[in-house]
């Protein structure tokens, strides 16, 4: 290890602050990386460039050497620089979405392609990621949804935990972990209707109960980075918001990792009027804890002022230098430099069989079946196949944020059905287009022509992959009108139809249910995409993701989400009533609520029991669920238990998922699962800003969402 308080005593001001800064690696080398913000002429100076910490959109493993090679000949100092990127859903070979992993209920499935993408990422010179962004999600017109868990705070803070424990492994010198840098701090996904880049205003409460848990999880987890958001909270960026930077972060969590700005994002406290030039941009986010900023030269150009003008304490710079050094120094850079940035290993890793399988697992993992009336799975022995849509063979559905990933790589529905059902005739049919304003309605007669012939008809249809992701919001969340239009007059044509459908959010399918008799949803999954959905088709794998997120009727009823508060005179589905909260145009419940997911077993919920209908707050209850696999199929059942709080001092919400475990079922077999229930899961926070529980009725419940079943209560001495 390298004595980095004996390297920061030689350092001079300015040094120091290059390790506080991190640009694009186009700035050090030729690339056609892409970049994730604009790249602004930095008014920066080749000396200033030598001495810059760390370098974010690099391309190869090639590129990564070339620029350490370069800034160690370089840099007097000999500190290597800090390669970061964006390991959203994979390296090189991708698995599904985030939100889709969400959907999966399943840490081991997480762990497994996080440990896959952390191995491809160090092959490819990386070794921190910003991930895992853990901003719950209630709203689906915002484009970052695919890269959340979902509308729970508990299963976010699960699914963000394990991807950091899996990235960062035990120790993160060993050489196949890297680090993890959790984002973006914080409320983000609550920005104003979906829009991105929009502001956040939020409760206390909420805030508290929903948006925060996930991020102080991936904390806990041992996070070793941290990115605030771009949104303001509140009037405030989140960047140079005391509240959060300093308050929560800092002094309740006692936060001492590194904190990084996002992308331009110290720049952008003036552009949201908060800062009146440079240098009080610099001085708010340097204030605050920002210890590196990101693609922006505020603080080359102002910090050693700030220091000289007495504003910040020249200790206050070395802290900051000193964890950026030590992270260095844990990673093992010091002794290499390159730390497994390799050429030659890449076959071996990238797309090899085995992560080929894991990404395909994940797949069948993550897909959930929205709809069946009886027609999935098809049979293998089936003569002649139309298989029709936008989808049917594109290889656009690796999802955005893939990183090195390839389109042309995966595995299209069409391949995926060829090699799992060969003797088939496979009849292919684009039928429409994928974009949201496509009328063009000439493939149609052709592909109700292909529908009508054959045994059975494969839909496949969805919104296009750049629709989601980073500043793609979209006013109008429903499946394409011409698609489904298509969808109606081929079910006409053969109501042997399954639908398979793709995208990066939850997306209107009113219509489409209302004229297929089965909806298997794939989000964006990956490199093996479409030899999951033929397995799960044909029945070679059972399908046993459950929806993480809600899928509305209607566009207009975003936000909407299971765990809201209560609502008054909600009224029954069905019929319009006057002076009840009613939507004209649709219910008031999401088409496929939170929690819902069909599977080719028969799951039969039997019984459910506590051990006790009284506790104290130092006792715990013994919660069992007895599910009956009432089928021949071996299959995965999401297990739930969900929480109300009858009365409160604080409304609470109507249901509140506190519990899960995904199990596996043999034909024909009845599991009890057993969960605890403490006191500490009751809590909620209060109008005197504490968590606290109240003594009073609970009902556990378990099912799902909108669909609980087997409730029994309790009191809470
Ligand atoms: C995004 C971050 C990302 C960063 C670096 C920004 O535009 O908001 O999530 O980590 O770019 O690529």
């Amino acid at each position: 290890m390298a004595d980095i308080k004996r390297i920061l005593a030689g350092m001079t001001v300015r040094e120091k602050i290059g390790q506080l800064t991190q640009y694009n690696a186009n700035l050090f080398v030729d690339t056609d990386a892409a970049l994730t913000g604009g790249n602004a002429s930095m008014g920066l100076s080749d000396e200033d460039l030598s001495k810059v910490g760390s370098v974010l959109n690099f391309k190869t493993p090639c590129e990564m050497r070339k620029i350490q090679e370069k800034h160690l000949r370089r840099d007097r100092n000999k500190i290597p620089m800090l390669f970061m990127m964006d390991v959203i859903h994979g390296f090189r070979t991708m698995y599904p979405i985030p939100l889709a992993l969400g959907c999966s209920f399943d840490t081991d499935i997480v762990e497994k392609c996080s440990r896959m993408a952390a191995r491809e990422a160090v092959a490819g010179g990386v070794q921190v990621t910003f991930t895992p962004m853990v901003d719950y999600i209630r709203d689906a017109r915002w484009g970052r949804v695919m890269e959340s868990a979902g509308e729970d705070a508990l299963l976010n803070g699960i699914m963000g935990a394990a991807q950091v424990k899996a990235f960062q492994g035990e120790d993160l010198s060993a050489p196949d972990n890297i680090a993890a840098c959790v984002k973006h701090f914080a409320g983000y996904g609550g920005v104003e209707a979906g829009r991105e880049y929009n502001a956040v205003e939020l409760s206390e409460h909420i805030m508290r109960e929903h948006y925060l848990p996930a991020y102080k999880k991936c904390l806990d987890a041992g996070a070793e980075m941290i990115m605030p958001a771009f949104n303001t909270l509140s009037g405030v960026p989140s960047i140079c918001n005391s509240r959060l930077m300093k308050t929560i972060l800092k002094d309740e969590w006692d936060f001492n990792g590194i904190v990084i700005s996002d992308y331009g994002a110290v720049l952008d406290i003036i552009r949201l009027g908060v800062a009146e030039d440079e240098k009080e941009a610099a001085r708010l986010a340097f204030e605050n804890g920002c210890d590196i900023e990101m693609c922006s030269p505020t603080y080359f150009h102002h910090l050693e002022e700030l220091i000289d003008e007495g504003v910040f304490d020249a200790k206050r710079l070395d802290e900051a230098v000193l964890r950026i050094l030590d992270l260095k120094n844990r990673l093992g850079l010091f002794e290499d430099p390159y730390r497994g940035a390799s050429e030659t290993e890449e076959p071996e890793i990238y797309l090899s069989a085995a992560h080929r399988d894991i990404a395909r697992n994940a797949a069948e993992e993550c897909a959930v079946l929205l709809k069946n009336d009886n027609i999935l799975p098809f049979s293998c022995n089936v003569k002649k196949i139309a298989l029709i849509g936008p989808f049917a063979d594109n290889h656009k559905i690796i999802g955005v944020w893939s990183c090195n990933g390839k389109d042309e790589e995966s595995v299209t529905i069409k391949q995926g059905i060829e090699r799992l059902v060969p003797n088939a005739e496979i009849i292919l049919e684009q039928g429409c287009g994928d974009e949201w304003d496509d009328a063009d309605k000439s493939g149609f007669d052709s592909a109700v022509k292909a529908a009508a012939e054959a045994d059975i008809v494969i839909l496949c249809l969805g919104e296009p992959q750049d629709y989601s992701g980073e500043g793609n919001t979209r006013a109008d969340i429903s499946l394409h009108k011409i698609q489904c239009e298509l969808a109606e007059a081929v079910s006409s044509a053969n109501p042997n139809t399954a639908a398979v459908t793709f995208s990066g959010r939850p997306i209107v399918l009113t219509s489409l249910a209302k004229n297929v008799p089965a909806i298997l949803h794939m989000w964006f999954p990956g490199t093996e995409g479409g030899a999951a959905a033929a397995n799960l088709l044909f029945g070679k794998a059972n399908p046993c993701g459950k929806l993480s997120v809600s899928f509305p009727e209607l566009t207009g009823q975003c936000p909407i989400y299971y765990n809201h508060l209560p609502i008054l005179r909600d009224r029954e589905k069905g019929a319009h009533h006057p002076f009840c909260s009613n939507y004209i145009e649709c219910e008031s419940v999401p088409l496929y609520s939170f929690g819902h997911g069909l599977s080719y077993s028969n799951f039969i919920y039997e019984d459910l029991t506590l051990s006790k209908d009284e506790i104290t707050a130092e006792e715990t209850i013994d919660v069992e669920i007895t599910v009956y696999n009432d089928s021949n199929t071996v299959g995965k059942e999401t297990v739930m238990l969900y929480m109300r709080d009858v009365a409160a001092s604080n409304a609470r919400p109507v249901q509140q998922l506190i519990a899960f475990e995904k199990v596996p079922f043999g034909a024909h077999e009845r599991k009890t699962i057993k969960f605890k229930v403490t006191e500490q899961m009751l809590r909620f926070w209060n109008n005197d800003n504490k968590f606290i529980s109240e003594p009073g009725e609970f009902r556990l419940s378990t099912g799902y969402a909108d669909h609980l079943i087997l409730t029994k209560k309790f009191i809470l001495k």
